[in-house]
């Protein structure tokens, strides 16, 4: 048997549909129109790829995009003073800062990110989002780990009492999804490095979120058979050959359901991101 295979440009399709009315709306009855600004410093390759797709599906959606690339040599202070002018601007709804930072002042992340007015934080990244998360009181969540959610329900996949468990314990994927799982009842296992029987416990779960950063961790052996299988992995193997966590080839034939890399989940990101400028334009809205 052959699992379903879950790609993601009809799912990612419909969250920017329904980003888009809600663009429109906010025009219509408010007469605000959404403005996103990325800050990208320095020349990562994959990061400049990134920063374009987001802006590119912010014009398609009519949300402002603004991009402002700084030298990789800008320093901890000047990228501060960006984040202020950012912060108190009216017409920038959502800041977000294109990571990793280049090297010199990578040490920083934490402060640089923290400075993001947390009703503008579209990462999601703040302590007061991440917060609100873990009280389950969410406002502006991590855009990959609410694409993982937003897929399993559009594809009609039950998460309520069933055993979830992610690889990975990362700020932006597995510790984030490890809330938003628990929030709608599942059972949430989340293994990383230092778990010492990992095929075991991957084979109970119903849903397997593979978020680890290593190509083909998870073989067809520790997958349940009839398993919703979730690849957030986008590893570069090649110049030009991205693979996720998961021997796709082999798991195919054991899940039940299987997102492929590329186009699988990571298609949502950027859409869950336009859904929270839309978010963060309606708190900035009520405030
Ligand atoms: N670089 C890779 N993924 C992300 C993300 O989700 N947000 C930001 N800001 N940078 C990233």
């Amino acid at each position: 048997m052959s699992a379903k295979i879950l790609y993601g440009k009809e799912f990612a399709a419909k969250i920017k549909e329904s980003a888009r009315e809600q663009v429109e709306e906010l025009k219509s009855k408010f007469g605000v129109t959404p403005g996103l600004t990325v800050i990208i410093v320095g020349e990562n390759p994959a990061s400049q790829v990134y920063v374009r797709n987001k802006h590119k599906t912010c014009e398609e959606l009519g949300i402002v995009s603004e991009v402002v690339a700084l030298p990789e040599d800008t320093n901890k202070d000047d990228l501060l003073a960006k984040i202020d002018e950012l912060n108190a601007n009216p017409n920038v709804h959502g800041i977000l800062v294109q990571l990793p930072l280049p090297a010199a002042i990578k040490a920083h992340s934490d402060e640089i990110l923290n400075r993001i007015d947390p009703r503008k934080d579209v990462d999601g990244f703040h302590p007061v989002n991440v917060g609100k998360l873990v009280i389950g009181t969410p406002d502006l969540v991590p855009c990959t780990p609410a694409g993982c959610i937003e897929m399993l329900d559009l594809a009609g996949i039950e998460i309520d009492g069933k055993n979830a468990v992610i690889i990975g314990r990362s700020n932006i994927v597995g510790k984030p999804l490890l809330h938003l799982l628990l929030a709608r009842h599942a059972t949430v296992t989340v293994c990383h490095t230092h778990t010492k029987n990992l095929p075991e416990i991957a084979r109970q779960a119903d849903i397997l979120v593979a978020a680890s950063g290593k190509p083909k961790l998870v073989t067809a052996d520790m997958i349940k058979p009839g398993a919703t299988v979730i690849d957030v992995g986008i590893n570069r193997i090649a110049p030009k050959k991205l693979v996720g966590d998961v021997d796709f080839d082999a798991a195919v034939d054991v899940a039940g359901a299987i997102t492929p890399v590329p186009g699988g989940v990571g298609l949502l990101t950027v859409a869950m991101l336009m859904k929270n400028v839309v978010k963060a334009a309606r708190l900035q809205l009520e405030a």
